[in-house]
């Protein structure tokens, strides 16, 4: 991976613009902000720069409004909820397209104030790499700080083509942004053994190119959730009327010759049948009738001492329905037994993805683990491409 430099190493003057790219697509519920984790781990960065009295003019997108201006995905709420965790004001400058009014609105700001910007996929062009827009955005700010982990796997306007815009020693990388790339560094490149991998879920076609990589690094992959079915199916199983992509599952039988040794499947589930009856089966005995829902208690035995040893760990996808209280045992097993391998051995433990991430924060282990990415998709796009283009663009 490329150098890059980092915000927090920088000498910051009085007066001076930054532009920030934020990920702030954060959870909305009656008009406010219902989750703000996003929000609190990109404070360092800002609070770093108004502390030394520069201009923060920040960036985001929220929800995918694909280049309209729609109401319900106004960062409004975003800013009123940062100026509460700020404690100061946060001026919210509303949609335009206008670079003279754009200016006019933030030419007084006073040193160590924050602006914030409208959605930018209010902006049509902020999905396509739109010069002009990216000029317009370049034109406020002397510098520029990428702190969007989450959304830096996008080749967006405000992620990849604004940096460009700036020199090269003006482009800076912020501690959340930094973090993140160094945990997947770690996963990446690290050498400490066992390396276990458990991957589960329900997108399963998005996700068996970065498997196939993950196989071909770790030394166990332990396979649970929809994931499983396949690999289920894959062995001549049945899966009754189990979730799974029938599309994966000749990939899965490829993966099952290849890496026999090292894939880690339930030997046991947790189904429903269609009068409702939940109950826990040898992996061998699914029913026609029966739904595959969860991996089962003796699975998790299985599993533990491989998780107890590790002294690396990535999990990407929860292996049940955990959001259903019958279905989460296997993955509230999970989150214990890799706080516990964290806690007690020192086991380097990475959580990504975000119902996973939901699942770290639902079981209470998030601050137990070495890192629980707030990226989805880009913690996994970082661990199969080895960078991200809103990396890239720092020291291009
Ligand atoms: P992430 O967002 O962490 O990358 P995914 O989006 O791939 O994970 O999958 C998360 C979803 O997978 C959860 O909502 C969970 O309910 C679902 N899931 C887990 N196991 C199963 C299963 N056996 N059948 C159907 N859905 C499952
Ligand atoms: C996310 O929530 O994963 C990021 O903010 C990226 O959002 P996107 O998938 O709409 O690009
Ligand atoms: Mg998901």
């Amino acid at each position: 991976m490329q150098r890059i430099k980092p915000l927090m190493d920088h000498f910051v003057v009085r007066g001076e613009r930054y532009i920030m790219r934020v990920d702030f697509n954060v959870p909305l519920k009656d008009g406010k902000v219902f989750d703000d984790t996003r929000i609190k781990k990109s404070l360092p960065a800002i609070k770093h720069l108004i502390d030394k009295g520069a201009i923060v003019i920040l960036l985001s997108h929220l929800g995918r409004p694909k280049g309209k201006v729609k109401p319900e995905f106004s960062l409004r709420p975003v800013a009123s909820h940062l100026s509460v965790l700020l404690q100061q004001e946060v001026f919210f400058i509303p949609f335009t397209e206008d670079k003279e009014i754009l200016h006019e609105y933030i030419k007084d700001v006073l040193p160590g104030s924050v602006v914030m910007l409208e959605n930018v996929r209010f902006y049509p062009g902020e999905t396509q790499g739109d010069d002009n827009l990216a000029e317009m955005w370049a034109s406020l700010a002397d510098f520029y700080v990428n702190e969007a982990f989450g959304v830096s796997h996008r080749k967006h306007t405000s992620v990849y083509h604004l940096p460009l815009k700036f020199p090269v020693d003006k482009r800076f990388a912020g501690p959340l942004l930094l973090k993140e790339i160094e945990a997947g560094r770690e996963l990446l490149e690290g050498t400490s053994r066992p390396y276990v991998v458990i991957a589960g879920g329900a997108k399963i076609s998005d996700k068996v190119k970065l498997l196939e990589k993950l196989l071909s690094e770790a030394d166990k992959v332990l396979i649970g959730g929809a994931m499983a079915t396949c690999f289920l199916k894959a062995k001549g199983l049945n899966v009754g009327k189990s979730f799974f992509e029938e599309e994966a599952v000749n990939l899965a039988e490829q993966l099952l010759k290849e890496y026999e040794d090292k894939i880690v499947l339930p030997v046991d589930v947790v189904i429903t049948l269609p009068n409702n009856n939940i109950s826990e089966v040898a992996v061998s005995n699914v029913p026609d009738e029966g739904s595959i829902m969860d991996i089962g208690h003796r699975t998790v035995e299985v599993w533990r001492p491989y998780l107890l040893s590790a002294q690396r760990i990535f999990w990407n996808g929860p292996v049940g329905v955990f959001e259903e209280e019958p279905f989460s045992n296997g993955t509230k097993s999970i989150c214990d037994i890799i706080a516990q391998a964290h806690q007690e051995q020192g086991t380097f433990v990475v959580v990504g993805g975000g119902d996973t991430a939901a699942a770290a924060n639902k079981f209470s282990i998030k601050d137990k683990v070495s890192h629980v990415s707030t990226g989805g998709g880009a913690m996994l796009k970082l661990l199969e491409a080895g960078t991200l283009p809103g990396i890239e663009a720092l020291s291009k």
